[in-house]
């Protein structure tokens, strides 16, 4: 039986990678791809949403959903130094005008997220790999909805490990800390994906030249054009020698929960304003609104096979 998921991204080059492994695993069947403003403004998120699903050309066609262009709190922040203006760096694919891969909710996201899960009650999987705005509206207009999903897989946060966007918070709580705050209180059934486990898996030259070239087809090609990587200096766009795959593993841990290793913590977020704006904390045992399952540790060669082959189609 394949897993039922729903997707909620800010398409940026890692959720593309992302959506295309989702899309490749026979485990899964995606039901939907919901946007929400991140990396970039909504409206690119769309574009690359319809840009990436014109790419992957998906036997079956996904329902898309626009949600938030802002933050619970107002903080519009985005990052073209690692994703390029438009989100998917110098990748060049064409929206396919009239093909149409995907069809079209006539709503906002977060009215898709609750119908599916009360269309689906424990059966869909929900997996968040942008700032948590739409769930915390989904669960702010349908609490009863949201708690009908089976689980629900975020990339997020930065536990016992430096930030990425300050340095001690990561960019999707960053975005919005409110949003993130709400969600993890709210007793749903949440495995986190924090940067303490997406910084154990990444690209780096010798993985480019040696696994994804040789694929040799349009999707390794994207690989390599949206990471920006540079074959002369063997760096990636903004200057890295390494490309983090933060959303490909939150979807690696739906494709194959073995390849994680947990630990039940209860944790804070820090949505007052100062230098830990964003933060995650580790509340005393016991202590917090609920303990939610994070992943520490990930099997990370596993994984990579498993990313890999989804670029083979
Ligand atoms: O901190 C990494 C996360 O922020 C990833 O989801 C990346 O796409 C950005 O949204
Ligand atoms: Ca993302």
């Amino acid at each position: 039986m394949k897993k039922k998921v729903i997707i909620d991204c800010d398409v940026g080059v890692d959720d593309a990678l992302a959506l295309i492994q989702a899309f490749h695993a026979a485990e899964l069947e995606v039901m939907a791809v919901t946007g929400v403003n991140g990396n970039v403004p909504i409206e690119k998120v769309m574009i690359n949403i319809e840009k990436v699903l014109s790419l992957l050309q998906a036997p079956y066609q996904p329902m898309i959903a626009r949600g938030a262009d802002r933050p619970l709190q107002e903080s519009l922040v985005h990052t073209p130094s690692v994703h390029g203006e438009d989100g998917l760096g110098r990748a060049e694919i064409k929206r396919r005008e009239g093909a149409e891969w995907w069809q079209t909710w006539p709503g906002p996201a977060d009215g898709l997220l609750t119908r599916m899960a009360r269309q689906y009650p424990n059966e869909l999987t929900l997996i968040a790999i942008g700032p948590l705005t739409n769930l915390a509206l989904g669960l702010r207009k349908d609490a009863e909805g949201m708690n009908k999903l089976r689980e629900v897989v975020i990339m997020g946060g930065a536990v016992r490990t430096r930030g990425n966007i300050t340095p001690y918070a990561e960019f999707n709580f960053f975005i919005d800390p409110l949003a993130a705050a709400k969600v993890l209180e709210s007793g749903l059934p949440i495995t986190l994906v924090p940067l303490d486990v997406t910084h154990q898996v990444f690209l780096n030259a010798q993985i480019i030249e040696e696994r994804v070239r040789p694929i040799n087809n349009s999707l390794s090609q994207f690989v390599i054009d949206a990471t920006g990587y540079n074959p002369v200096n063997h760096q990636f766009r903004g200057g890295s020698k390494t490309f983090y795959l933060h959303d490909p593993l939150a979807v690696g841990a739906v494709i194959d929960p073995d390849l994680m290793s947990k630990e039940k913590l209860a944790l804070h977020v820090e949505t007052e304003g100062g230098k830990r704006y964003g933060q995650v904390r580790e509340l005393t045992a016991g202590k917090g609104p609920q303990s939610l399952e994070v992943c520490l540790r990930a099997n990370k060669e596993k994984f990579l096979e498993i990313f890999l082959s989804s670029l083979e189609g």
